[in-house]
Formats: structure tokens, C-alpha cells, sequence
């Protein structure tokens, strides 16, 4: 493989002197950061209450194309939020995907629930409808209104499909098992805002097929918050619920504090909402910019004879994080220690959810898929450029 060629390729696009330092994804605040952050400021609404947090909400809901998104503190509040308030608890697992970041697992299991772990797609890096498919026909029972875990007898209540690095996972068929075995979908789209696919031909956003998804503006994501998140849903009771469970379940009064349910102190404070609104003002321009980063990279990956995680047919992913897949783990950790070693910031996957200790136990279907990509995929820097 011709590396020096492919550092220098980093190099020219982030326009960076010999000897700088490239990191995987940083956030660019070329907007009005500064401007929203000093009016929310001056407003002395800091915190859980103003009209940053509110019109963030509109806005991101608008741009998605849900009919209601409620703010969270961050991705993994908003995903422990939606599990929480459909019923997952002690008595329930929930189907993921083991090929994804650690906050997946963490959040089912906030809930009590276990995760069971089905493989992803090589393509799409994310969950398999064949293996779900296949999984639930060897494992699982369907009772008159739910699923049940032939071997534990807990109910499969829900199940959390992650659109890996942004591109989209094959929702619709993931979406049509669900509702054939009961199960609620629930989308970690974490990483795909700005990630569509065709729907009946119609361009749709990722995270509107299940009842709910949740979204975050972790200083690594395409726009951020500092930290934040967000969950987007179509359903109106599910929304007021969310809301109520995010703001500690507070029953509205001027001055009493009576909370009607166990709530969760999960809102994004409007600080933070001046700096996503801010953000996502910017979204289309770094989503631009970013897709200009994926197709320099893809260009010289096929005349390189390297593989390119490109857009699965019907998809434009957000091309949150670039990835290539390399001939074996022998040369993944080549790779990663020559590029790092060159300033050029690259990683590999995470560890899969089910080799850290607390999801050892947790069931699976072997994996091969995830197995296969964590010892090849690497990813590389990925940010808008600085010149958008
Ligand atoms: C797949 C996935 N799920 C959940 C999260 C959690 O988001 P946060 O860090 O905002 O809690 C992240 C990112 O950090 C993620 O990549």
C-alpha cells in the first residue's frame, strides 16, 4: 500500500505544515458560536429552561424530518430515555449490535435489561437483517403480543440497530422483522445525522423507522454541543413522555416541586443549545465538506487497490467517519502505527461490545461479521475541512 502518498493525500486536504498534527474528527465553529453563546449568556437562562434548548428542538426536528425531537444531555441519556419510557426493564433483553461504541450496550443496560448481540452487515457495518432474521427463528418464540428468548424466557422487548459511522443500516427490512415479531425499534443514530437513504424513492433521513432515535453532539460528532443529544420520534405521547422523564418528571407548578414518575435530570442545558443551534446552522456545509473529504479519499483508495467503505446503492451517509477495510489485522496495526506515528490520527474499531467484561455474559450469534471488520477497518480523519 502506498502510504506516503496516502498521508500526504491527509495532509493536502486538511492543510496541514510537515510535522502537525491531524486528530479523527474535530469540531469547526465558523458560525454564530460565539454570538448565541453570549446572548444565552446575557439572557442568564444557563441552564435546563430557555429558548435556545426549544428552538434547537424545532430546528432539529425540521432538519431530520421528525415531527417532535426532545434535547438530552447527550446520545447515550437520550438512548437510556427512549428504553426507559417504552418499558424495557430487568425482565427484558434487547437485540444490538456488538460492532458499535460502548454507549449501546451501557444504555440497555441503565434500563436492567440485557443486551443479545446479532452481526452486522459487511457493507453497511451495521445490523444484519439476515442475521436477525435468522437469529430470532433459532432462539425466539412469538407469543400472541410479544417474543420471548426460547432459552432465558425473558421477552425481546425492543431492538437498537446502529447506523455505523454514518451509513444507514438497512432499516426498512430491520423495521419489517420487528413488526412481524413484536419487537419495538428503537435507532442508535448517533452517528448519522445528515445520513439518508431512498425511501419508495423519496430521500429520508435515518433514525424516523423505529419509534424513536436518539442523536448526539458529542464534541466528535458532524455538529456538537460540547456534549447534547437528542430524540427524534413521530409520536406525540411518546414525545410528552420523554419530555417529562428527561426534566425529572416534574409535574408543571410555579413554585412546587412534586415529580409524578422516576425522571432523569437529562435535558440539555440551553448554553448548550446556543452552540448546537449555532452548529446546525452550519450542518449542510459541513455535511458538503465532508462528503468532498469521502470522495477524495474514495478516489484514491481505487487507485490504490485499497478497499473504501463507500455508500451502499439508495444511501448518501454522512461520511461521519471515514474507513477502510485492509487485508488482515497484520496490517491494520501497520497501518495504525505508521499514520499515528505520522501525525495522522487513525483507529481502528471499538472493541465489540461483548469482549468488555460486563457484556461477556451477554448472549450472541458468533459475530463472524464483526469479527472479521474489527480486525480490518480503520478509520481516518474525517472532519469538515477548515476551508468550507
Ligand atoms: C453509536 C453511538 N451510540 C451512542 C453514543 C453516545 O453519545 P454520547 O457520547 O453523546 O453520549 C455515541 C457517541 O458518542 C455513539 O457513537
Amino acid at each position: 500500500m502506498n502510504l506516503k502518498s496516502l498521508f500526504n493525500l491527509v495532509k493536502e486536504l486538511y492543510d496541514t505544515p510537515e510535522g502537525g498534527f491531524i486528530p479523527l474528527h474535530e469540531p469547526r465553529f465558523l458560525g454564530n458560536e460565539k454570538k448565541y453563546l453570549n446572548e444565552c449568556i446575557d439572557s442568564g437562562f444557563v441552564s435546563s429552561v430557555g429558548e435556545f434548548v426549544n428552538q434547537f428542538e424545532r430546528e432539529i426536528a425540521k432538519f431530520c424530518g421528525s415531527k417532535y425531537a426532545v434535547a438530552t444531555s447527550n446520545g447515550t441519556s437520550a438512548l437510556h430515555a427512549i428504553l426507559h419510557a417504552i418499558g424495557v426493564d430487568q425482565d427484558c433483553e434487547v437485540i444490538t449490535q456488538s460492532l458499535s461504541f460502548i454507549a449501546t450496550s451501557n444504555a440497555i443496560a441503565y434500563t436492567g435489561a440485557t443486551p443479545v448481540y446479532v452481526d452486522v452487515d459487511l457493507d453497511t457495518l451495521s445490523l444484519s437483517p439476515t442475521a436477525l432474521e435468522e437469529f430470532l427463528h433459532n432462539n425466539a418464540q412469538k407469543l400472541e403480543t410479544h417474543t420471548i428468548n426460547k432459552h432465558t424466557h425473558k421477552v425481546i422487548k425492543a431492538c437498537v440497530p446502529m447506523h455505523t459511522f454514518g451509513h444507514p443500516a438497512r432499516i426498512e427490512e430491520i423495521a419489517k422483522i420487528c413488526k412481524e415479531w413484536n419487537i419495538i425499534l428503537v435507532e442508535d443514530s448517533a452517528e448519522s445525522l445528515g445520513s439518508y437513504f431512498l425511501k419508495n424513492g423519496v430521500q429520508t433521513h435515518t433514525g424516523l423507522e423505529g419509534v424513536a432515535s436518539a442523536l448526539s453532539f458529542n464534541g466528535n460528532k458532524t455538529i456538537t454541543s460540547g456534549g447534547g443529544g437528542a430524540i427524534l420520534t413521530d409520536d406525540e405521547a411518546l414525545a410528552k413522555k420523554l419530555k417529562h422523564i428527561t426534566t425529572t418528571a416534574k409535574a408543571p407548578h410555579p413554585y412546587e416541586y412534586y415529580h409524578d414518575m422516576l425522571g432523569f435530570n437529562y435535558r440539555l442545558p440551553n448554553l448548550n443549545a446556543a452552540l448546537a443551534l449555532a452548529q446546525l446552522e452550519q450542518l449542510p456545509s459541513f455535511l458538503s465538506s465532508k462528503l468532498e473529504v469521502a470522495k477524495s479519499y474514495e478516489e484514491f483508495c481505487g487507485k490504490n487497490g485499497i478497499e473504501f467503505i463507500h455508500a451502499r446503492e439508495g444511501t448518501m451517509p454522512n461520511f461521519w467517519l471515514n474507513a477502510i477495510k485492509l487485508e488482515d489485522k497484520a496490517q491494520r496495526d501497520d497501518f495504525l502505527t505508521q499514520s499515528n506515528a505520522n501525525g495522522i490520527m487513525t483507529r481502528p474499531i471499538w472493541y465489540l461490545n461483548h469482549q468488555n467484561p460486563m457484556y461477556k455474559h451477554c448472549q450472541n450469534d458468533g459475530l463472524k461479521n464483526s469479527i472479521y471488520l474489527q480486525d480490518r477497518i480503520v478509520n481516518l480523519p474525517s472532519s469538515a475541512r477548515i476551508k468550507i
